[in-house]
């Protein structure tokens, strides 16, 4: 064997090890660090908004969690409780109202005296079919997804500047690649993608303490998930969001062929759209 490829069969081995060393020791001093932190996660009342507020609660996080219904709200916080939350709290809100969103906020500052991460995951529901024309549906659907999340995000950006907090915005795969059965829940996920990835452009340039980590998720088990072919699972999927904004990560991808598809997506256009022009029929 050649001296430069000994060399290599050596120092890559190492490399690789001193990395994944590092790597697992900066996770595990971060998930230590949660301990006490102050979280406010919405669309907690079921899904994968509820298997995020579980994930804190075993780090002995305190949370507020928020969503409509709050017989659901009540029994999840039961389980954080159990599962070991410092704190817990539920906030009944509707976020079509802009009033509510901006009362969440102002709340779960309040009762959790400031906060340190704000996990932005609820949505509306929407029909998975073509789209009718039905304009006030998506302008609705705009406020829940969308707007509630700019205007939360804007509430609490004091509060998580002073301590140098993070955002977590909880997105999808199809809020990157264009497709039918879904558009006015695409365009809102489109919207998400937009905002929060020219946020974390905005907020570098000024140099601020807050950081923000937009989650893309592929299908994943939960009741509104659209495609039942392969879920993946939604405890998983939480895991990556909360591992997401405790490592400060700016974009984070699961299952983990979602980042492919991002990057291929306009290698092959013809084929890409043939594929849903042919599984239409009327
Ligand atoms: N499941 C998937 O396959 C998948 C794939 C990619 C991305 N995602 C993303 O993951 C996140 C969570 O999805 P999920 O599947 O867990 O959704 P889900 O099971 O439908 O849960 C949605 C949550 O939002 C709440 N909600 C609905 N309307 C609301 C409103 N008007 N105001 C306040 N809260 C409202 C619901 O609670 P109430 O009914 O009690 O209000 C519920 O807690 C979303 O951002 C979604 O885009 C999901």
């Amino acid at each position: 064997m050649k001296f430069p490829v000994k060399i290599f069969l050596i120092v890559l081995p190492l490399y690789m090890t001193v990395v994944s060393y590092v790597y697992i020791w900066t996770f595990l001093l971060c998930l230590e660090s949660l301990k006490g932190v102050r979280v406010l996660v919405t669309g907690a009342s079921t899904g994968i908004g509820e298997q995020v507020a579980y994930h804190y609660a075993r780090l002995g996080a305190q949370i507020v969690i928020t969503a409509r219904r709050a017989h659901a709200l009540n029994k999840v916080a039961k389980k954080c409780q159990d599962l070991g939350a410092q704190k817990i709290l539920y906030i009944p809100a509707d976020m079509a109202s802009p009033a509510e969103a901006n009362r969440v906020v102002e709340d779960a500052e309040e009762q959790l005296e400031g906060l340190d991460y704000i996990v932005l995951n609820h949505i509306g529901p929407s029909p998975y079919r073509m789209w009718d024309g039905d304009v006030d549906h998506m302008r609705w659907l705009m406020q829940v997804n969308f707007h509630s999340y700019v205007q939360m995000t804007q509430k609490a950006l004091p509060a998580l500047e002073k301590s140098m907090g993070s955002i977590v915005v909880v997105s999808s795969l199809i809020g990157k690649l264009c497709s039918p059965y879904a558009l006015p829940y695409i365009a809102t996920k489109f919207a998400v993608n937009g905002f929060f990835g020219s946020l974390q452009h905005e907020l570098a340039m000024k140099q601020s303490n807050v950081s923000v980590s937009v989650c893309i998720l592929g299908f994943i088990d939960t009741d509104s998930s659209m495609e039942k072919t392969k879920p993946y699972p939604a405890r998983e999927a939480a895991w990556q969001v909360v591992k997401a904004g405790a490592l400060r990560q700016s974009e984070v991808f699961y299952p983990w062929y979602t980042y492919y598809c991002t990057l291929i997506r306009d290698w092959f256009p013809y084929f890409r759209d043939l594929r849903s022009v042919t599984s239409y029929r009327d």
